[in-house]
């Protein structure tokens, strides 16, 4: 699949088989991800690569996190927070370094690690897989980003569901560029 193809057919895709994904074939979405341009060559994307029992860790946290927000969320409310991170069988959370010199930009590496989560939805496309970028306020969370090894004011930018498709979807029909663009002469 060329670039184009993947930028325009790539979708969010929600429900995914179970099947786990060969090493390999992650690590060709890792690849693709850390092509991303990224100012200073500083490489602000941190992943961590979710699967398996890992998923059922990251459903306690995320269901603990939950709970301190909303205590008065019932328990079913809960289980069904911890089972959102078995949605797929794969979840790879992004995040990102804060500047460590004072030419480094924040937003800067936010930018490039979100083009890096962007390289891994659009590999993903061109590889056959279904994924989902997803937050929620989960993300905002300093216990769940402890959990992933992040500091506090690390941004955690995305978890991104990845599987094989359940079935094909029609190419995405998405408004256009016009009411978004000045043209400038
Ligand atoms: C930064 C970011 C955060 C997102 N968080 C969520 C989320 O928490 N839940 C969700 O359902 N979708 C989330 N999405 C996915 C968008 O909802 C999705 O891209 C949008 O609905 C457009 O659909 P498409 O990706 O098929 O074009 C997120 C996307 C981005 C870029």
């Amino acid at each position: 699949m060329d670039a184009l193809a993947a930028i325009h057919q790539r979708a969010s895709i929600s429900k995914v088989k179970a099947a786990p994904l060969p090493r390999a074939l992650v690590e060709e979405l890792l690849s693709a991800a850390v092509q991303a341009p990224n100012h200073h060559k500083v490489r602000p994307w941190r992943f961590v690569v979710l699967s398996g029992a890992a998923r059922q860790r990251l459903g306690a946290v995320m269901a603990e996190s939950l709970r301190q927000r909303k205590p008065e969320t019932p328990p079913e409310g809960l289980q069904a927070e911890a089972a959102k991170a078995l949605r797929a069988p794969l979840v790879i959370a992004v995040g990102v370094d804060l500047p460590s010199e004072p030419k480094v930009v924040e937003i800067e590496n936010i930018c490039a690690a979100a083009a890096a989560a962007e390289n891994l939805l659009l590999a993903a496309q061109a590889l056959g897989l279904a994924a989902m970028w997803r937050t929620g306020p989960g993300a905002s969370d300093p216990a769940v980003k402890a959990f992933l090894g992040l500091s506090p004011d690390q941004p955690l930018i995305a978890f991104i569901y990845i599987g094989y498709p359940e079935f094909e979807l029609p190419p995405p029909e998405r408004p256009g560029f016009a009411d978004r663009t000045t043209w400038m002469e």
